[in-house]
């Protein structure tokens, strides 16, 4: 007994007595009571196997990168709950340490500490100003968007302890303006079925599944040894969640995962669509109650963009502009195999029966390859259920697995792209193309135009205007006779994005191969290319550029373009060009943006 509690003062951090009965396998005992128990995480290092035992059960298991030779953030255990009771973690490390001595020199468990407060507060240079983002810890995919009595809902996949992958949780944000969001406690949680993988959410109206009308019911993948779909139930309007007990709701006997439920606005029928990844296609479920679904039909294989696995889906009807038709979208994020690398939303536009999705086909019968983004960093995009005013607003998640994990942020990774309003168009080639503008919200960030020309004709010779570090740039192009309009957003250190215009080609490029911090991942220098769909003319861009992220749209929304960018120092000019002649840049405006 006095060598233990010589070892748990020696060794304890600030709350907690630490002992050692291994050289892999340390005891954390809370010694006191206490809101949050931060614990001490080192990126590089391997993850340790943290058993959360109370009154000696365990409650859950997590994996946590604790430090062992500095810390580089902490993250946050939420103890509250467990006030009263006793409380140990027995952590397994996997680092095969030779003695128990070395184990203690662990970084992190002096810096173990039981405290009443929490701060997110990040002030790290890359986090933006005005996209969603976690308050701490990894994020990938939006879940369970819905909008309900005035307040839009958005989960996400989110790692609340790090900021890489794991420990998949329901993360939870809400907005009444799409701009500004509040963060609430972790939506759902873990258990034993699994990690909670993505998954949305829909209003039960008149309470088919059995909790009530109006109920908000979530689907989502479990993801354990195996992928099987769970349900969760919320009666309080997306705050607070409960798990069903008769999980799960479907498993099947390969790997499926992402569920998007919704009811059919034409049959009044639950209807799922489910990624069934690996065999890249979309299998299309019905249901009285979302507890029992039928099996009707598959989509996909062998069509469209086959390189990667299929991921999150999503299926609409929209009418198209201009028309009295109605079609259906049936979106297939795609990861790797995207345009540009790695991941990327590709979409179908098609008739859908209740049953069967009937996909579109061009002149020549063949099924054409469309893709809702034209950048590297647009994924796992899905559309909010019960958006008002028949609006279908979309929000994606605004990386790339192919380094997510590894840009150069800390305390958080990644953001979602701004929102975005989805409709369809008939374009001049007679294919049918969903176009993306930003919602109406994202205007209301607008703070004083700070730059602007009617019209003005440039060369060979930039003009270049000054740029606030957080703003939106219109403008619209004709390029009359050049070859090229190129469009640079620059700083002081050389660091530019550069934008090019071919009207030869319909084709707007973006290069962020000099943008700055641009070496932790040999797939992050690149340039991607947006077909402009103008045949060569007139061309209207919006720029919305945060701290580290660009994302560009044609005016009306026919491509739009996301890419992230990490500059050293904000990009404060814009400088415009062509080459071969001369073109006109019309209604130029520079709004600063407000940070959220
Ligand atoms: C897509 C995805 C989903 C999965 C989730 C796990 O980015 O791979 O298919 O549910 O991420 O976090």
């Amino acid at each position: 007994m006095i060598a233990l509690a010589a070892a748990a003062s020696a060794y304890g951090g600030s709350g907690v007595s630490v002992t050692f009965p291994g050289t892999n396998n340390t005891l954390v005992r809370l010694e006191k009571e206490g809101k949050y128990l931060v614990m001490p995480v080192q990126e590089s290092n391997d993850e340790a196997t943290v058993n959360v035992l109370v009154d000696g059960r365990l409650e859950r298991t997590i994996y946590v990168r604790l430090a062992k030779s500095k810390v580089d953030y902490t993250v946050p255990l939420d103890i509250e709950k467990y006030k009263g009771h006793d409380v140990i973690l027995n952590v397994v490390t996997s680092q095969n340490r030779a003695t128990v001595r070395e184990a203690k020199d662990d970084a992190c468990w002096s810096n173990f500490a039981v405290c009443d407060t929490f701060d997110v507060s990040n002030h790290e240079k890359f986090r933006p100003a005005f996209h969603h983002t976690p308050p701490y810890g990894w994020m990938n995919d939006p879940n369970g968007l819905f909008y309900k009595n005035g307040e839009w809902h958005l989960y996400y996949q989110w790692n609340p302890y790090g900021s890489k992958w794991q420990n998949m949780t329901w993360g939870h944000s809400t907005s009444s303006d799409l701009i500004t969001w509040t963060h609430h406690p972790a939506a759902i949680e873990p258990n034993g079925l699994g990690t909670v993988f993505s998954g949305n959410a829909a209003i039960d109206k008149d309470g088919s599944a059995g909790f009530g009308k109006d109920a908000v019911v979530a689907l989502y993948t479990s993801a354990g040894v195996s992928q099987i779909q769970s349900m969760a139930v919320s009666k309080d309007n997306g705050y607070t969640f409960d798990i069903y007990s008769g999980n799960p709701v479907l498993c099947l006997e390969s790997e499926a995962r992402d569920p998007n439920i919704f009811r059919d606005p034409n049959t009044g029928v639950w209807t799922m669509v489910l990624a069934h990844p690996l065999d890249h296609e979309m299998l299309i479920f019905t249901s009285s109650d979302m507890k029992e679904w039928s099996l009707q039909s598959s989509f996909g294989k062998g069509l469209g963009a086959q390189d990667g696995v299929w991921e999150c889906p999503d299926l609409f009807e929209l009418p198209v502009e201009g028309s009295d038709e109605r079609k259906w979208v049936l979106i297939c994020n795609l990861n790797p195999g995207g345009p540009f690398g790695g991941s990327a939303t590709q979409y179908f536009t098609g008739d859908f029966d209740g049953k069967t999705f009937k996909v579109d086909t061009d002149a020549s019968g063949n099924v054409p390859l469309k893709w809702l983004d034209y950048g590297k960093d647009h994924y796992a995009t899905i559309s909010f259920s019960d958006a008002p005013d028949g609006r279908r607003t979309l929000l994606g998640w605004m990386s790339n697995w192919q380094y997510a994990a590894e840009v150069p942020t800390m305390q958080f990774r990644s953001a979602n792209t701004l929102p975005r309003e989805a409709s369809l168009f008939r374009d001049a080639d007679g294919e049918m193309y969903v176009s993306v503008v930003p919602s109406p919200e994202v205007e209301a960030l607008r703070g004083s135009l700070v730059g602007k020309a009617r019209k003005v004709s440039v060369g060979a010779k930039a003009k270049s205007y000054a740029i606030p570090e957080l703003c939106e740039i219109c403008l619209d192009i004709n390029p009359l006779q050049t070859k090229m309009v190129e469009i640079e957003l620059g700083n002081a250190r050389g660091e530019k994005v550069t934008m090019c215009y071919t009207p030869s080609t319909s084709e707007l490029s973006f290069d962020r191969t000099q943008s700055g911090i641009v070496d932790f991942s040999q797939d992050f220098p690149s340039v991607t290319v947006a077909p402009t769909l103008n045949a060569g003319g007139k061309l209207g861009l919006r720029i919305f550029i945060d701290r580290s992220s660009i994302e560009v749209f044609e005016g009306e929304g026919r491509f739009a373009m996301t890419n992230i960018v990490f500059p050293n120092e904000p990009y404060n000019t814009l400088s415009v060009k062509a080459d071969g002649g001369k073109a006109s840049i019309s209604n130029l405006k520079i709004y600063s943006l407000k940070s959220k």
